[in-house]
């Protein structure tokens, strides 16, 4: 328990994060990048960054609201403590990727529209699973749902974005960079903390484990549904712009389908659930492919 503390105290938070890798940042990025043109004098490029960021936020606010509630349903002080840092980084991941949508030119007033016109409805779904836990204080199934389920996935969707993006978008890629940094924090949290609460709980493993197949079916359908509503293979053929070649999990990402890179991630990210869950004891459960 000392070193679980020390490893996740608000010293080495502020030691770490705000001290250390998000030092000079401006909304998570460098003070004189600024979003490419390319992407916001094209309609249809702008539409699709738009409706990607949407995600982020829908799936950050999930996080914030989740982390926060968390805090309150926490049996010890070290992870209450933990929670309200984690609760910091998810609110400063709400503000920088809503600062995103308005660098890609959505009006202040016009945000929470935005927001609702794009949000996959699947990933509400996902994000009303988790809250309902919370809400209940539910502490091991929260945290499992947050810190190793919506976390997982957050940490892989942020490394595929990030990967495809170093090369052409680097103000985009550094936002992505402080975060996955912070979402490492998150993921070593639930692990560390929840295998101890699973062993001294096991009545609760077959709830954890239905909530995780709930979860993972969700997160494939807005995977299937993201990578399939983009336009932006098709218009970048249009323009006569090379795609990005950024490598992901030894795939070069510049020649991959759609498709493929929709089940590349998917099965990244049920893959590391399964490591994750399987080291705190709980057993992975298959959830059925969205048709
Ligand atoms: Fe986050
Ligand atoms: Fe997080």
């Amino acid at each position: 328990m000392a070193d679980f503390l020390s490893a996740y105290s608000i010293q080495n938070w502020l030691e770490s994060a705000p001290q250390g890798y998000l030092m000079g940042t401006e909304f998570g990025h460098q003070p004189d990048e600024a979003e490419i043109e390319l992407i916001t004098g094209n309609p249809v490029l702008r539409e699709d960054a738009i409706r990607t960021t949407v995600q982020l936020i829908a799936g950050e606010r999930c996080a914030l609201s989740a982390s926060s509630g968390l805090i309150n349903a926490a049996p010890d002080e070290g992870s209450k403590r933990f929670l309200a840092t984690q609760t910091l980084d998810e609110a400063r991941h709400v503000e920088i990727f809503t600062q995103r949508l308005y660098d890609l030119g959505v009006p202040k007033a016009g945000l929470e529209d935005a927001i609702k016109q794009y949000a996959n409805p699947n990933l509400v779904k996902f994000a009303e699973i988790l809250l309902e836990k919370v809400d209940r204080k539910d502490f091991v199934a929260g945290v499992v749902g947050q810190n190793i389920v919506l976390e997982g996935m957050a940490f892989s969707v942020f490394e595929m974005m990030y990967a495809m993006n170093q090369e052409v978008n680097p103000k985009f890629a550094h936002t992505l960079a402080g975060t996955i940094a912070d979402e490492r924090r998150h993921v070593g949290f639930g692990e560390n903390r929840i295998g101890s609460l699973i062993k001294q709980f096991p009545e609760k493993r077959g709830e954890v484990e239905r909530m995780q197949k709930d979860l993972s079916y969700f997160m494939l359908a807005t995977f299937a549904d993201a990578f399939r509503n983009t336009q932006t293979l098709d218009e970048l053929q249009r323009l006569g712009v090379e795609r990005s070649h950024g490598n992901y999990q030894g795939a070069d990402l510049g020649t991959l389908e759609p498709e493929e890179m929709e089940s590349l991630l998917a099965d990244t990210v049920l893959k590391e659930f399964k490591t994750r869950l399987g080291r705190i004891g709980i057993e992975y459960q298959t959830p059925a492919r969205p048709s």
